[in-house]
């Protein structure tokens, strides 16, 4: 694990995107997953930059995203369809055929997870996985439980993180109450893990998950086991090591 820790939200950007971008450089059909939330905006508007100066192209790029939520139109504002066109894809060059969000809107869930799960199956490996940290130390929408899935799933969200969302909302009321998340195997299968975490409020579970002990109740501490992960915190989220 390598540990590192930004004065500056910029400077973390920076490293963010520089990470992602040399990847695309030497590997321009590298397989991106993707994470939304509140945490990766920065590194995206940094890898935006890059691309409207000429210094990397995503042509080639396919990706995946974690997580999306169950019900949510996918022209809704807070569906992480809109929220990754907002944030990343209408701004570059990625092939539409290439990208690939879980469809929250499928009419037979099941079968659009088992779907996901064979794409992901017929690509060799995820070269990089951006991941986010939610406050109960869950990864995509992998919750703390006594068992965690390996494939992609649906998920009933915890009440803690439809209150960490209800932020995006009018009401709590109208954050979606279940998701479609990768599991924690295809989240580890990749070949590098990029985990992303800012903010004193992720201090104490961020340390947690990485100095912990390794348990399904604690969902992004087994990423303790990944042998390529980069951690990448502001000092606020990093003051307890
Ligand atoms: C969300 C997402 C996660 C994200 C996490 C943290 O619910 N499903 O992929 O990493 O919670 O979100 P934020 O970055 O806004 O703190």
């Amino acid at each position: 694990m390598i540990i590192h820790q930004f004065s500056s939200q910029q400077e973390l950007n920076e490293a963010g995107a520089g990470i992602i971008a040399a990847l695309v450089q030497t590997k321009p059909d590298a397989v991106l997953g993707l994470a939304t939330g509140s945490t990766p905006i920065g590194i995206y508007e940094e890898l935006v930059k890059a691309y409207k100066k000429g210094r990397v192209s995503f042509k080639s790029v396919s990706t995946y995203n974690l997580d999306e939520y169950v019900g949510l139109p996918v022209d809704h504002p807070e569906s992480y369809h809109s929220y990754m066109n907002q944030h990343l894809f209408s701004h570059i060059d990625a092939a539409p055929e290439r990208i690939r969000i879980p469809n929250g809107n499928a009419a037979d869930l099941k079968e659009e997870c088992a779907s996901y799960n064979r794409e992901l199956e017929g690509v060799k490996q995820v070269d990089l996985q951006i991941l986010g940290l939610g406050h109960n130390g869950h990864i995509g929408f992998n919750e703390p439980a006594d068992s965690l899935q390996n494939g992609t799933h649906l998920v009933e969200l915890d009440h803690k993180t439809r209150e960490a969302n209800a932020r995006f909302f009018p009401s709590i009321d109208d954050v979606p109450t279940h998701a479609l998340t990768m599991g924690v195997g295809t989240i580890l299968k990749a070949k590098m893990l990029l985990l992303v975490v800012r903010g004193a409020d992720k201090a104490e579970i961020l340390h947690r998950a990485l100095t912990g002990p390794i348990t399904t109740q604690c969902p992004a501490s087994l990423l303790q086991t990944h042998p390529n992960l980069v951690v990448l915190l502001d000092a606020e989220a990093g003051r307890l090591f």
